[in-house]
């Protein structure tokens, strides 16, 4: 169990800054037809390939959400119990089971979209605070996980590599022996942007997120990357992003 406590060099403005309603609005009003569904439709394919592989190994009959601010957490509250004001993800459950799921030649159910989306609020137990950087990242007790998945995260509230290393370590001690960590994440990015605000990223690349995981004792198990194109290379818009990449790993029991 890693004890040591991430410096919070670029953390503090989660806090405070960090505005929901516009991040959603910015990243997640639609997918299809989103600038960079070329760029991430791969990895969203290959998470679903890693989860059909290895989820008969687990109950996937619950998932617990780690959120780091109230906001966001009420955020998901609003989805999960359809309350008004809720963001609207019917777009991305369309896009996940009629193409993605569909893309893999192997859908696991016969449920619609709309059916799925209904499982999921149910399958949702627990919203839970997440803060990386503390010594116990969790505000309430919690069973060691099968799997955790981040999107977007390590390498956006870290500011240096020992940092992340750091967080890394952190979320592995919260996993059971033999469970996975999945990452989706941006590769050599220095920032990204909401509405005006510049938000910094951790540069790192692929071979840096895979010795972080070995660092902590993770076999990696998937490591995929995808560069940009050179039309999104030459024209930042929302971030200097030069990659993306999808990792899994096992933690080594
Ligand atoms: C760029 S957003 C990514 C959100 C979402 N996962 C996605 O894929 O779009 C970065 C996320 O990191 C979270 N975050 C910031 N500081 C954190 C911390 N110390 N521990 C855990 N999460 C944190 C923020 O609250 C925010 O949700």
């Amino acid at each position: 169990m890693g004890t040591r406590k991430v410096a919070r060099s670029e953390v503090r403005s989660y806090v405070n800054d960090f505005e929901t309603k516009e991040y959603l609005r910015q990243y997640y009003a639609s997918v299809e037809g989103d600038p960079d569904e070329e760029l991430f439709t791969p990895f969203h394919r290959k998470q679903i390939e890693f989860y059909k592989k290895h989820s008969s190994k687990w109950d996937c009959k619950t998932a617990r959400l780690l959120e780091f601010s109230g906001e966001e957490r009420g955020e998901i509250e609003l989805w999960k119990f359809e309350k008004e004001g809720a963001h609207d993800w019917s777009g991305h459950f369309k896009f996940a089971v009629n193409k993605l799921e569909n893309m893999t030649g192997d859908a696991t159910t016969s449920l619609n979209w709309r059916d799925r989306e209904t499982l999921l609020r149910q399958r949702i137990t627990e919203i839970i605070g997440c803060d990386i950087c503390q010594d116990y990242a969790l505000s309430r007790k919690q069973d060691p996980f099968n799997v955790i998945s981040t999107s977007h995260t390590l390498e956006v509230i870290c500011g240096t590599l020992f940092e992340y290393k750091a967080a890394v370590k952190k979320l592995v001690s919260l996993l059971k022996p033999g469970g996975f960590l999945t990452m989706f994440a941006d590769e050599c990015q220095t920032f990204y942007t909401i509405g005006q605000k510049k938000w910094p990223c951790l540069y790192i690349t692929l071979e840096q997120v895979k010795e972080a995981l070995s660092d902590a004792g993770m076999m990696v198990v998937v490591a995929e990357h995808k560069e940009a194109s050179m039309e999104q290379l030459q024209n930042p818009t929302t971030s200097d992003h030069k990659a993306m990449l999808f990792v899994a790993a096992q933690r080594v029991e």
